[in-house]
């Protein structure tokens, strides 16, 4: 497995694989790679000839006050997970390989971005889509596979992908989780030994969530209050925000009637975490 820091060395591949009627796949991260990423590389190249993972820490979709200079990197471990999962090729392009100075184009999906972490991180998707599509670009795979850890991010990209008439499948793929419940994230690293037991908070509030649905309750005040509890009792912990949304327009719901998105984003300490479940419902 080759690791190439150029379009152009991506674009040579592209084309031998191509000639020889190969699928190419595309599993876009940022690097410090764990079980969730892991399982997108798995999934990938199961369905597909070729896998290609890109590692680049997308400076344009971190924030002023965010963690751009000090998320964790490590290409040596990356590339033994990416190996092991199965993938063909890594690119690990430097900013100014993606990037001209003086460039003017970006790519926004409105309405979609409204809510949740875009309203939280503004600026945050604009630089998500325009280095998605510039991958795709680079890349032009037949799928492309994202985790649904990052829920607002899937329903972007595919919305998108059929906006834009990008040619590419886009595959979600569920959460992957540590024993105890916390969500894998490149994130976790930051977290103290506290913090980490805290951060239990954000699986066990969406259970909590999930046994009132399940229950019946269809309220989602109530719902919400439910979550809210359960992340306050803890002392680090502060609530970015709790939304019920629509899981396809991704717009605030107050009684739940349909497929719902139940997403949270929390501060423990410094260190920002999300998780999410959808509660599926019968559709009259
Ligand atoms: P990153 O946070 O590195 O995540 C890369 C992909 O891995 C995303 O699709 C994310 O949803 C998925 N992922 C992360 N944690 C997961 C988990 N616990 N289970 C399943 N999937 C998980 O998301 C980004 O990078 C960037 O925004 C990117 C799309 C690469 C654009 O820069």
């Amino acid at each position: 497995m080759d690791t190439v820091k150029t379009i152009k060395e991506v674009r040579e591949y592209i084309k031998q694989w191509r000639r020889q009627g190969l699928s190419v796949a595309l599993v876009p991260t940022m690097g410090y790679l764990h079980d969730g990423h892991k399982s997108l590389v798995e999934r990938a190249s199961k369905e597909n000839h070729r896998v290609i993972v890109s590692i680049f820490v997308n400076p344009t979709q971190f924030g002023p006050n965010e963690d751009l200079d000090t998320y964790p990197r490590d290409l040596e471990h990356d590339k033994k997970v990416c190996e092991s999962a199965g993938a063909s090729l890594i690119f690990n392009p430097e900013p100014s390989e993606m990037y001209f100075d003086d460039r003017c184009t970006n790519v926004e999906v409105e309405g979609l971005t409204n809510g949740l972490c875009g309203a939280k991180r503004p600026g945050h998707f604009s630089g998500v889509c325009t280095v998605v599509s510039k991958l795709f670009n680079i890349v032009t795979p037949d799928r492309a596979y994202f985790g649904e850890k990052d829920a607002q991010q899937l329903a972007v990209i595919k919305r998108m992908v059929r906006d834009l008439s990008f040619d590419i499948e886009i595959v979600g793929c569920p959460i992957v989780r540590e024993k105890d419940g916390l969500a894998k994230s490149s994130r976790n690293i930051y977290l103290s030994k506290e913090e980490r037991q805290e951060a239990l908070s954000l699986n066990r509030s969406l259970r909590r969530a999930k046994k009132r649905l399940k229950d019946g309750e269809r309220d989602t005040n109530i719902i919400k209050k439910a979550i809210e509890e359960e992340i306050n009792k803890e002392t680090l912990s502060k609530i970015d925000y709790i939304e019920i949304i629509n899981s396809e327009d991704l717009k605030p719901v107050e009684k739940i009637e349909k497929t719902v998105l139940i997403a949270i984003a929390v501060f423990i300490g410094k260190t920002r975490l999300i998780d999410n479940f959808t509660f599926e419902m019968e559709e009259k």
